[in-house]
């Protein structure tokens, strides 16, 4: 079983053997609730790294005044089996006094527009959203110190500011994106799916459908990103959903992609669905 621990000096110390003996250490940041698309991370950074840590953490920073913060599942007891059973060293699981205590005042943002399109718009979450995340993590690095930390590519955007804040302030770690796992059905794994009732469920799988109609056209050679995202946009209207946004965007800058074909391009879809707010994406590689 994994070694739980509640605090920064307690992991420093628990850290401090692996570090001086020049262990890989592998850091995958989670908000718990752990499924299967954790468990990839987990189990990639079990397969490349000496020492695994995982965080848990839910962050209070990345939510917005409207958020599901309250209510945002948790299941510590389950966490800690999916964590055992990946072979997780040590779980870092600081409560949020611990984190920001009272005077906290920093936070670390990614400037730009990388933080200002999809879910960073000022309509939707804007841009405190990875405000907190880009803080949470950074103080995770620091507390950590690993020489690699895991993301998930479902979380596209988040991964791309990460890798811009590693870069900007030169964080001395490798950043390792994993693939997204879905549902049989194809719908992205989520925390939050646990929000959505049975018929929400079934019309939840229209966000994958709609970014593979959309794939599917950019590769029969579709190369109007505008027509292809319309084909999206009726799939999420016949499930009766109102997408936040469906857009498509360079991979690497997230800048409007016009066109397919010249250089990757995200498309990334995000949907309240009931209770659920839910994100997806796929990308659409150049020739
Ligand atoms: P959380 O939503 O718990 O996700 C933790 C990590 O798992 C993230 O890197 C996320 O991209 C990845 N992940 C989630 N669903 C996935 C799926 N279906 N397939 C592959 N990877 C998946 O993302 C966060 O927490 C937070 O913002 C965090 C980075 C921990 C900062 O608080």
């Amino acid at each position: 079983a994994p070694q739980v621990i509640r605090t920064r000096e307690e992991l420093r110390r628990a850290l401090e053997p692996a570090r001086r003996s020049g262990r890989r250490i592998g850091l995958v940041p989670t908000m718990g609730f752990l499924h299967e698309g954790h468990a990839s991370l987990l189990r990639a950074a079990r397969a490349g790294c000496d020492v695994v840590v995982m965080s848990l953490f839910v962050n209070p920073t990345q939510f917005g005044p409207n958020e599901d913060l309250a209510a945002y599942p948790r299941d510590e007891a389950a966490d800690l089996a999916m964590a055992a059973a990946t072979g997780v060293d040590v779980v870092y699981a600081p409560d949020a006094a611990h984190v920001y205590p009272a005077g906290y005042a920093t936070s670390v943002e990614v400037g730009g527009e990388l933080t200002q399109v999809l879910c960073g718009d000022p309509r939707r979450r804007g841009s405190a959203h990875f405000r907190g995340v880009t803080t949470v993590v950074a103080k995770l690095l620091n507390a950590v110190g690993p020489d690699v930390a895991f993301f998930g590519q479902k979380d596209a955007q988040q991964a791309i500011v990460i890798r811009r804040m590693v870069r900007d302030l030169d964080f001395p770690v490798e950043v390792v994106v994993g693939p997204t796992v879905r549902e049989p059905d194809g719908l992205a794994m989520s925390s939050r799916n646990v929000y959505l009732e049975p018929d929400e469920r079934v019309r939840a799988r229209a966000l994958n459908q709609a970014l593979s109609a959309v794939a599917d056209a950019a590769r029969a050679g579709e190369t109007d990103t505008s027509r292809a995202l319309a084909l999206g946009h009726k799939i999420l209207t016949d499930a009766g959903i109102d997408p936040e946004y469906l857009e498509a965007r360079d991979a690497d800058d997230l800048t409007l992609a016009a066109r397919f074909g010249d250089r990757p391009v995200l498309v990334a879809v995000a949907a309240r669905v009931g209770r659920a707010r839910l994100i997806d994406n796929v990308v659409v590689e150049s020739p």
